[in-house]
């Protein structure tokens, strides 16, 4: 396969209809395959030895983080600086400003410095959004409250979908704290998108009520589950956002809930577990099935960087012409 297109910026000037990434309900298939597509471009060029393509060479990319991360930060970063943009990485945890305020105040500080994007996690649900209203900048949602993390959920799909070469009548379980994650959100969308089926699975305290609206399966009870599913997708337990007793105990979690190698032995033969990170080793899985080999959780994290780079090239390749 040839890569020589994604070297330059996307033909015709147009931005391959990604103005902003905020959410994944306003995917649709197409768009979601066009950025799968490009990813796995991006993601072969990954295998060579010079990794970095001058798409971006010009373009000032920033993070602006204001809730803690590793990954997602630094995946972004890596992806940035692979397409040759420059990167500014703006950690705003800490300030004391009240949140609203503080956003903006940022947002029209590297609004006036010309950034071309805006890579933004907050603990707001809604905070994208808003920034979309003060700056002209590309705006991609890394994660904002309990609402969406759409580059987690392409990742996710584009991981399915190299694994089991698609994504059409694939059946996922989805595990755990599906209440508190904006990973649950995100992914449950896409993979209806794609037409994969979903079954929730967690205790009645952490699925939300809405999840009868959503078109999904929902039971509490993981062991009848193994055997029917393609995936089984582990959420972290986010204890940081539970302000109340969700769980009986973390152990009583693990028990009920958690991937151990009993369970291993029960899913069929070709499913795969997957994780968003960061793992809890012993409460959402135990270690040996991190560790185990139809594990895709380090091919997660390898293809986050694909899958931000056709994000960006997709949003900001196209306007170079337009600006001369
Ligand atoms: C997720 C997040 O922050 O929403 N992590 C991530 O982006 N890799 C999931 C989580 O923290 O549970």
């Amino acid at each position: 396969m040839t890569h020589d297109h994604i070297l330059d910026p996307p033909a015709g000037g147009r931005t391959g209809g990604l103005s902003h990434l905020l959410d994944m309900q306003t995917l649709d298939r197409g768009s979601i395959t066009e950025i799968l597509d490009t990813a796995r471009a991006f993601h072969e060029l990954a295998a060579r030895p010079i990794k970095k393509v001058p798409t971006l060479r010009g373009r000032t990319v920033c993070n602006l983080f204001f809730e803690d991360s590793t990954r997602t930060r630094v995946s972004f970063e890596i992806a940035a600086k692979r397409l040759s943009a420059d990167v500014l990485n703006f950690s705003a945890k800490g300030s004391s400003v009240s949140k609203g305020e503080s956003l903006k105040d940022t947002a029209l500080t590297l609004q006036a410095m010309g950034v071309d994007a805006i890579v933004v996690r907050h603990h707001a649900s809604g905070a994208p959004l808003q920034l979309t209203r003060w700056v002209d900048a590309k705006v991609l949602n890394a994660g904002d409250g309990g609402h969406q993390h759409p580059t987690q959920a392409l990742l996710d799909l584009f991981t399915i979908r190299e694994h089991f070469g698609r994504l059409d009548g694939l059946h996922v379980a989805v595990v755990g704290d599906v209440l508190h994650s904006r990973v649950a959100r995100s992914l449950v969308q896409g993979l209806a998108t794609m037409s994969a089926g979903v079954t929730l699975v967690g205790p009645p305290t952490l699925l939300p009520l809405a999840a009868d609206r959503w078109d999904v399966d929902v039971t509490h009870d993981l062991d009848p589950v193994l055997g029917k599913v393609d995936v089984v997708y582990l959420l972290r337990v986010q204890r940081e956002r539970m302000h109340e007793q969700f769980i009986p105990s973390i152990r009583e979690y693990g028990r009920l809930w958690g991937m151990d190698r009993r369970r291993l032995g029960q899913l069929a033969e070709h499913a795969a577990i997957m994780h968003p990170g960061p793992m809890n080793r012993g409460i959402e899985l135990t270690a040996d099935v991190a560790d185990a080999p139809n594990a895709l959780i380090t091919q997660q994290v390898a293809n986050g960087v694909a899958v931000r780079m056709s994000c960006l090239y997709l949003m900001l390749g196209g306007e170079t012409a337009d600006r001369g």
